[in-house]
């Protein structure tokens, strides 16, 4: 690739012991043929050298602000101009707190300040300093102000303690980087051939499809109540829809997630919604729709409820009993033929006839895509791993079995893809 097409991630290191895996990290952009430069704090240069960078990234490392062979030289302005993508790893607690507040009084905070670039995080820390409630508040601000935090990973730290605060591995955050740049270039497939002298504005990272949309997503089992004590419920762990809201939020979405009840975090940056009942997601669903661009339905809504809800606990008295049931509302239909205009995307959760089933719920939803997938035999209820299939009007795709994580990135990817072709319908 010539030197004028490479994509140009500027690399910020801030201070913390996961600066060591940011070498590894930068190793792999150049290998992947991207430009890099390095800048690091004063705290950073503590952890790992300037002159590591420097070998790794083919560039001077830039270190200080005012520094005048630096500004001379590619200043801070330039820096901020020059890059395609600002990904601050690891982002430490400090500089997060800096972020939030417009602080800029060193190298990183000022160019962040002064950059137009996307900017990402990788956040890197003590677990209980990524659980203080300022950091919590912090990462709140960022993420709704269109900044992007990846991680942090949970595990063993380097303290000795044991918990979130892990930078993710530099595999995983140079996967990252390539996809931003993946999604743009499918988008931007005619600018590539343009080698106008004006080019280099259509050169930038453009906005993928997700950034700055609006995402809602229904997750998990909903619980229907037979008496105070006792519901109707199903195996549904919610995992494959808070996996896709952490998908959707990495690629810049703001993303509301209505929730049944889960054993899970609610992620980072994504504005949970916790409900119990069909009726009640429903409501909350066709009011949050009013404002979304994309409707995502993961989650396994119990087809029907009881009756009557007894308001004491029922005796055991007769020998059978029977419980008369009605049918929920079909939230998902409900909300695109309330909202033709929205995306929705579908789930089918199928014991048998795979294709044949979904490809129906397709049509009689009046659904713009929707992930199949087998259930039962161990596989995708309550299971970390998945294998789906994609079908919309005109296409379909296999995604190989995988963690559900990955296997949501992917789905979020094509979710993009597809929705930045979707009429807009007015
Ligand atoms: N869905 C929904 N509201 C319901 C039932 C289903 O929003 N009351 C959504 C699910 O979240 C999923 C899709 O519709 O995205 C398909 O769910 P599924 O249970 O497979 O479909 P049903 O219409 O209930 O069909 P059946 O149970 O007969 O297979």
């Amino acid at each position: 690739m010539s030197e004028a097409n490479k994509k140009r991630i500027l690399i910020a290191i801030s201070g913390g012991i996961a600066a060591y895996k940011t070498a590894e990290l930068v190793r792999k952009l150049k290998k992947d043929d991207f430009e890099v430069r390095v800048c690091m704090s004063r705290a950073a240069c503590e952890f790992i050298t300037p002159l590591t960078m420097q070998a790794l990234s083919g560039n001077p490392v830039h270190t200080d602000l005012l520094d005048p062979t630096a500004e001379a030289g590619m200043g801070h302005i330039e820096l901020a101009r020059w890059a395609d993508m600002i990904m601050i790893a690891p982002a430490s607690a400090n500089i997060m707190a800096k972020l939030a507040h417009g602080i800029a009084d060193d190298l990183t905070t000022t160019l962040c300040l002064a950059s137009e670039a996307p900017l990402h995080l990788a956040p890197a820390m003590n677990r209980i300093m990524w659980q203080n409630p300022a950091t919590r508040a912090n990462a709140e601000l960022l993420a709704e102000r269109g900044i992007t935090l990846h991680g942090p990973a949970s595990g063993e730290q380097a303290c000795g303690e044991s918990g979130a605060g892990r930078m993710l591995e530099a595999a995983e955050l140079a996967d990252i980087i390539r996809r931003q740049f993946a999604t743009n270039n499918r988008n931007n497939n005619n600018d590539d051939d343009d080698d106008d002298e004006n080019d280099s504005d259509d050169d930038k990272v453009l906005s993928n499809p997700l950034e700055n949309k609006q995402v809602l997503i229904t997750a998990g089992p909903t619980r229907e109540a037979i008496d105070p004590v006792r519901f109707i419920s199903n195996r549904s762990s919610g995992k494959m829809g808070y996996a896709l809201a952490e998908a959707a939020r990495d690629l810049g979405a703001h993303v509301t997630l209505i929730s049944g009840p889960v054993a899970l975090e609610a992620p980072q940056g994504v504005t949970v919604l916790a409900v119990e009942s069909a009726q009640e997601m429903h409501q909350k669903a066709l009011q949050q729709a009013q404002s979304a661009d994309i409707f995502i339905a993961t989650a396994a809504v119990s087809d029907y409820a009881p009756k009557q809800q007894a308001t004491q606990k029922i005796k055991k008295q007769a020998q059978e009993i029977t419980l008369e049931l009605t049918q929920n509302p079909d939230i998902l239909s409900d909300v695109s033929r309330q909202y033709p205009s929205l995306f929705t995307v579908g789930f089918a959760a199928e014991t048998e006839k795979l294709i044949k089933h979904a490809e129906d719920k397709l049509k009689r939803k009046k659904l713009d895509m929707i992930v199949a997938n087998p259930v039962g035999d161990n596989q995708g209820f309550d299971q970390d791993t998945n294998q789906v299939e994609i079908i919309w009007d005109q296409g379909q795709l296999s995604l190989p079995e995988q963690a559900k994580s990955a296997l949501a990135k992917e789905i979020m990817q094509i979710v993009s893809q597809r929705f930045a072709n979707h009429p807009i319908l007015v």
